[in-house]
This record gives C-alpha cells, structure tokens and sequence, in this order.
C-alpha cells in the first residue's frame, strides 16, 4: 500500500467564507487530493450550504480535482449546470428523490465520474444493483446536514462487509463525517481508501499542511 492509493479530501464546509480565496489557496498547498463541496438545498438535509456561483469561485483556485457531494431531493435537476461548471465527479445520494438509472445514464453520457452516497442507517444491499455502474460510493459516516459531528463507528461494520464482498471491483470506497486522527486509521482498516474531513482539517492545530501528513502517516502506520 502506497500514499497513492489514498485520496484525503477537503470538504469546505467549515472553512472561512469570509476569505474563501485565502482558504482555497492554503489548501491547495496541503496535500489534499481533492476539495469536496457540499451542496444542499434545506429539503433533502434541513441545512442549505452553497451551489453554483461557489463551485465556481472554488474551481476558479485550484487545479484539483472537484467532487460535489449533492445532499439535495432531486440531484438529477443539477447535473447539467454543474457539468458545464466542470466539476469532476458527482456524488449524489441513494435517498434522494431523483431516478437512480436516469442520473447515472445522464452522468455516463456528461462523462463525468459518478459516486453514490448512502446514510448510515442504508444498507449496502441498496446500492448493490448499480455497484456496476458507479466510479465510488461514499460512506456517510455521520448523518449528513453539518459538519463538526463525532464519527459513528457502527459503519465500519459496513464497509468492512462492502469491501469483503467486492474486493475484486475498482470501485473506490470513501468516508465521509468526522474523519479525524483518531478516526481515520479504523475506516481504513474496514477498506476506505478515500477520506473526506471537513473540522479534522480545517480545525486542526496543527495547519492544513500538518495535519494532512499526519493523517497519511496514521493510516500507514
Ligand atoms: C456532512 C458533510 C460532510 C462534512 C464533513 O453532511 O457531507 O462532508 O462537511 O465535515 P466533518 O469532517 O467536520 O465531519
Ligand atoms: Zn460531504
């Protein structure tokens, strides 16, 4: 196993909007792989965060790759624009109202890469029927809505029956929720190789770039 094969992500949400193009740029310099934008629309998640006009701007700063985590009733309604924006995957979630098959045959056809999220109280058994079709599916390991919540370790349980079950796909399995120092290490034991940290980042202090190496080094260790 090698750095590579991990992808540690940024999720925005936290982070000071104030000066949203200072926070981009120290980010861009942390070691992330990629930044993760959480988007709601205060039906699917009671929380309404941010769309276009800030994916935008974050696209605008960096050269990395953008996931849009789509915490939103009908993702299907927002593929269009946010394929013109650029975005490089979509991850939408196995809950929402949209049509599971019309989103990814959209997505497929936007040639974007496609991620399906589930809650954690979803079992795995709910995306099983498009584990085919999808780029990476992402764990919520808290109930989304916000950020700052503590991890709820019962998922490791499902990933850990997800990775055992589809050790031979290439689908990349990610986290998402309360990814810390002292959390990251047992979701990677259960198969997650893509971790999403909002707080654990932004938050820490050790600094963006600190805190990074150090959450590699805790999961090779
Ligand atoms: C939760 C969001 C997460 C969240 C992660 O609804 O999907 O991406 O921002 O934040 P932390 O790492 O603080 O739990
Ligand atoms: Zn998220």
């Amino acid at each position: 196993m090698e750095n590579k094969d991990i992808v540690i992500s940024v999720s925005i949400l936290s982070s000071n909007f104030k000066n949203l193009e200072k926070e981009i740029t120290s980010l861009n310099f942390s070691g992330i792989d990629e930044f993760h934008l959480d988007v709601m629309d205060g039906h699917f998640v009671d929380n309404i965060s941010f769309g276009l006009p800030i994916i935008k701007c974050v696209k605008s700063l960096t050269n990395l790759p953008i996931e849009t985590h789509m915490m939103v009733d009908d993702p299907y309604e927002f593929i269009e624009s946010f394929t013109k924006a650029k975005v490089n995957t979509f991850t939408f979630h196995i809950e929402s109202k949209s049509n599971i098959k019309d989103t990814i045959y959209l997505l497929k056809e936007k040639k974007i890469s496609i991620g399906l999220a589930l809650n954690p109280d979803t079992p795995i058994s709910a995306i099983e029927p498009y584990i085919n079709d999808i780029d990476r599916v992402l764990f919520m390991t808290v109930y989304p809505g916000q950020g700052g919540q503590s991890y709820i370790m019962s998922v490791n349980d499902k990933i850990d029956e997800f990775t055992k079950k589809y050790s031979n796909s290439n689908i990349l399995i990610g986290v998402d929720g309360g990814i810390k120092l002292d959390t990251i290490k047992n979701s990677f034991l259960s198969g997650a190789r893509m971790f999403v940290s909002g707080t654990g980042i932004l938050n820490s202090n050790l600094g963006y770039l600190g805190v990074v190496k150090e959450l590699r080094k805790t999961i090779l260790r």
